[in-house]
């Protein structure tokens, strides 16, 4: 097929184009490298830099690339960020996509799969979270992805265009040496705490050890980022068969305090670590119940917790600043 990847310089983007381009798909990507990076997109794809506020450009690759499919990964994805600067993150997040979608429609894009995340479940009633669960975002930036969600019931109501959603938990990990994960600044906390094993951070710490789990620390659902791209693939496939949504997880939590001893495991490092407050908005535990994707595609998680830090921490080590300057 021939597929446009928007976001493909960027982290998750980046490795689902390199999954893409060996499947044998011919690739074109938007990026306006603002948190991602020119390196990081295979050299097989044509990268266009550009902003998807900017519409002409979008057009421009629709006419010259005649994508058959649409993967979206661009977006404001800072949580925090977007409790600060509503307007950022719902102004960008939807304006670019009602961009990106109306080109789409215009030049008879029929697939189309959105990055969603598991911030549309806020703080949720109970866990693991299917994709019948309430949707109540927990921040403005869930909250645009729940618009782009609805959005793209219209978009298939109207023309016929089949998307899959894709609801992340948390991704983390590196497929290879050479393309793994690098944001300026770092909020995620694998890669926060290998920077303090590379010496880049003092301490890491610990929002709140008196949450009701097991050792009192947060519990979440890391998921390695080949898996996820793993999901993208089947998911495209898929859609001729219709219109989806999947939670895409482990479905396995791990608190804060296992992940820092399982790093400590691999790099040696003693990671020093300090219980500051709790954030707020901080549900104690997220974990995906990912049972309808296995069933339909028979996707499979393939990685745990220590593989994926040992992943990340093979491309920090190689690149302990990441791609270097910003392009
Ligand atoms: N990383 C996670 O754990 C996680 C969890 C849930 C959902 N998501 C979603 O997955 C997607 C990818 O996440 P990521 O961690 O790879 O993020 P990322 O920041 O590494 O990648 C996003 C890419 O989009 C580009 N971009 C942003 N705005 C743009 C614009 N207006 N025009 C053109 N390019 C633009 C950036 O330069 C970057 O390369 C995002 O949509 C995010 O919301 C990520």
């Amino acid at each position: 097929m021939r597929l446009l990847v928007t976001g493909g310089a960027g982290y998750i983007g980046s490795v689902v184009v390199n999954q893409l381009v060996e499947a044998g798909h011919e690739v074109a990507v938007i990026d306006r490298l603002s948190q991602g990076h020119r390196r990081a997109v295979d050299e097989r794809a044509e990268l266009v830099v550009a902003d998807l506020a900017d519409r002409a450009s979008i057009d421009r690759v629709m006419a010259s690339h005649r994508p058959e499919g649409i993967l979206h990964f661009a977006s404001q994805t800072l949580v925090g960020e977007s409790m600060e600067k509503p307007f950022l993150h719902l102004g960008e997040n939807v304006r670019n996509g009602l961009n990106l979608l109306e080109s789409a429609a215009e030049h008879g894009v029929k697939r189309f799969i959105l990055s969603s995340t598991a911030n549309l479940f806020g703080l949720p009633d109970r866990v693991p979270i299917d994709e019948e669960a309430e949707i109540r975002p927990g921040s403005p930036y869930g909250e645009s992805k729940r618009i782009l969600e609805r959005l793209l019931h219209w978009m298939d109501d109207r023309f016929g265009m089949r998307y899959a959603s894709l609801r992340y938990f948390n991704a983390a990990g590196a497929v290879s040496p050479d393309r793994g994960e690098y944001h300026d600044p770092e909020t995620h906390l694998i890669p926060v705490v290998l920077q303090v094993a590379l010496g880049q951070r003092e301490k890491v710490i610990v929002y709140g050890d008196d949450y009701d789990t097991p050792d009192g620390t947060c519990v979440r659902d890391y998921i390695h980022v080949s898996d996820l791209a793993d999901a993208h693939v089947r998911a495209l496939h898929a859609l001729d068969g219709g219109s989806r949504t999947y939670n895409l997880g482990n479905g396995r939590g791990f608190s804060v305090r296992e992940v820092i001893e399982t790093a400590r495991a691999v790099t040696g490092h003693p990671i020093p670590a300090v219980i500051g407050p709790r954030r707020p908005g901080d549900p104690a535990v997220l974990v995906a119940a990912s049972d309808r994707i296995r069933r339909e595609l028979g996707w499979e998680p393939s990685h745990d917790l220590r593989e994926i830090i040992e992943s990340a921490w093979a491309w920090h080590r190689a690149n302990p600043h990441g791609y270097g300057a910003r392009d």
